[in-house]
């Protein structure tokens, strides 16, 4: 049976890919408290020991608008931290599979972000998860960078989580109406990550659920399909949430290639959420 790391095995997606994989690979969850992936020894040493086939690489600084302020944080953890898993993989022969974002775009674009669009982060956690990609490339031979977005599942906190606590709490709500995503499933990410394990795919995908909206719209939803709809929510614009870290207006990412190469279509991220919101018994 091959072996498979998961870093960052605590957070929100690395749980669900965890709970995905088991069911076929030897399985290594592993977090910061066993190894700190920004100390290079350390993170060389552990992944020896494991000698996985394949390392999902989940770890991360995720704190968008914490990385403007804690700037040697996220690129130690995002870009250094990275290199060192990197380092092990070349090391051990191993496949990596790294988790990138759509901040990596500066969101500028009109349509769909498809792979080869030229990258230009506009915050300072994009600039970080951009050096991790270089890293990966630069040092990996078999490797698979996933961009992915918005995403939502049931570790950690999310912004469904976020929109049903302040509903309970306010009653009113104001939401950006000017960035438009796809909000995507950790579940069905990590499925769509082992599709790609699978079949033997390399290089970069766009992975997100099918389907855009804004936050706002985004919000309305989740409201609804929690018998929330009776909660106001008024849409505003990111110059009026004034947040540290500025957002691409336009998060959108073609799914195509990965669609068609594995054959493997991604559901509506409605139909997700709501079978997200009944998993947490929300609806
Ligand atoms: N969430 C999103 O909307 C989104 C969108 C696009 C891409 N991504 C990417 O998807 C991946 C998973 O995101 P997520 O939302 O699941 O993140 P998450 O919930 O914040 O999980 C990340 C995990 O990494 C751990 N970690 C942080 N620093 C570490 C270090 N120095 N050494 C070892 N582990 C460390 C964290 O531990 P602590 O909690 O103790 O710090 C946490 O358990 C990340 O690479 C992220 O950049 C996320």
């Amino acid at each position: 049976m091959e072996r498979v790391l998961i870093t960052g095995a605590k957070g929100m997606l690395g749980l669900d890919v965890i709970d995905v994989f088991r069911e076929t690979y030897e399985v290594y969850g592993r977090d910061i408290d066993d190894f700190d992936i920004t100390r290079d020894k350390e993170t060389m040493d552990a992944i020896i020991r494991i000698r996985p086939n394949i390392v999902i690489h989940a770890a991360a600084y995720t704190d968008v608008d914490g990385s403007e302020t804690h700037l040697e944080l996220a690129n130690s953890v995002n870009g250094g931290g990275t290199k060192n898993v990197a380092s092990a993989c070349r090391e051990l022969g191993s496949k990596m599979v790294y988790i990138s974002t759509d901040y990596v775009f500066d969101g500028t674009k009109s349509g769909a972000y498809s792979e080869e669009d030229p990258t230009c982060p506009i915050n300072a956690y994009g600039r970080s998860k951009l050096e991790g990609e270089r890293w990966v490339r630069t040092l990996v031979d078999q490797f698979i960078i996933v961009r992915t977005a918005w995403l939502f599942g049931r570790g950690g906190n999310n912004f469904v989580k976020t929109i049903l606590k302040l509903a309970r709490e306010k009653g009113a709500l104001s939401v950006v109406n000017d960035q438009v995503g796809s909000p995507t499933y950790a579940v069905d990410l990590g499925r769509a990550i082992y599709v790609l394990v699978e079949k033997g795919c390399k290089g970069i995908y766009h992975i997100t659920n099918g389907e855009t909206c804004s936050w706002y719209e985004y919000t309305q939803e989740i409201l609804a399909m929690s018998g929330l709809g009776n909660i106001s929510v008024h849409p505003i614009s990111s110059d009026q949430l004034n947040r540290a870290a500025k957002r691409p207006r336009n998060s959108v990412l073609d799914r195509g290639k990965f669609e068609r190469e594995t054959g493997y279509r991604m559901r509506s991220w409605r139909e997700a959420l709501m079978d997200y919101l009944k998993r947490e018994g929300k609806t």
